[in-house]
């Protein structure tokens, strides 16, 4: 099974699954719309078991979650949104749908700064509220009455994600610390000959190279003020 981003080609097979799995169903439209504006957010499994037979085979996408960034926050907090989950029945209860829910949580972290998670569910839904809830430890925020076209109520469910922030910072911290030892590590190294002095004699070496004493050199305000004004050699 591989787990990889979302890609615009893949959309008219998200929205088979969707149409396979749920009933919310959405335009084509709104899935470009997702895979354009946060093409960092979605993911796809895809059974790479499956045998191409020939190369215009489609890939046999197994799952999805369409998330985004909600836009414009209610709360002022920057925050995701999972617009919607699924696995096909056949590769259900194989741990697909949390890899791909932990995937874009972590996505929203790094690349958007998320404080929370939020998403709706329908309250007789006990397969995904058990993933939300007791797999990924979402809480149930409200109730939102009659939210489904149906009339079915909603859980308004979401996940903090500090937890994840933390994480991505100590990653960052630790890299950070990994570049900045590097210089010092390296000063050792001998990096060859310098340049300019490829094929040059050894032995014409001026004897201050050959000590390896550095030379002094005067520049700008070294040469001194009297050296720095422009002469009049008119005199001369
Ligand atoms: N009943 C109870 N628990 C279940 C069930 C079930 N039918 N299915 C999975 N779980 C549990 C698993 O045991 C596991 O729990 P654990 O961590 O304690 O072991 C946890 O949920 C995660 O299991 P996964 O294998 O990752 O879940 P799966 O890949 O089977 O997908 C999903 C779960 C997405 C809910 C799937 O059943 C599905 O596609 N259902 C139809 C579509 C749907 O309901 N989507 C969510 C709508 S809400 C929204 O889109 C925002």
């Amino acid at each position: 099974m591989d787990i990889r981003l979302l890609k615009p080609s893949d959309i008219p097979l998200i929205q088979h699954a969707n149409l396979e799995n749920l009933p919310e169903n959405y335009f084509l439209k709104y899935y470009l719309y997702h895979a354009l504006s946060w093409p960092q957010l979605s993911y796809v499994a895809v059974d790479v078991s499956r045998p191409k037979k020939t190369p215009y085979d489609y890939p046999k996408i197994v799952g999805y979650v369409l998330a985004k960034m909600e836009e414009e926050p209610t709360d002022g907090v920057q925050h995701g949104h999972i617009t919607s989950l699924s696995v096909m029945r056949t590769h259900r209860r194989l741990g697909i749908a949390e890899k791909l829910m932990r995937q874009s949580q972590l996505a929203m972290v790094e690349t958007f700064g998320a404080h929370y998670v939020s998403l709706h569910v329908r309250v007789s839904n006990q397969a995904a509220i058990h993933l939300y809830r007791d797999t990924l430890g979402f809480k149930t925020e409200k109730t939102e009455t009659k939210y489904y076209a149906d009339g079915e109520d909603a859980y308004c469910m979401k996940l903090d994600l500090s937890s994840i922030r933390e994480q991505v910072r100590e990653a960052a911290a630790a890299e950070n610390g990994e570049a900045e030892a590097k210089p010092e590590a390296s000063a050792d190294v001998d990096e060859g000959e310098a340049v300019g002095d490829v094929g040059r004699d050894p032995a014409k070496k001026k004897e201050s190279e050959r000590s390896g004493d550095k030379v002094k050199v005067k520049v700008g305000r070294g040469l001194g003020v009297g050296e720095l004004v422009e002469k009049d050699e008119s005199k001369h």
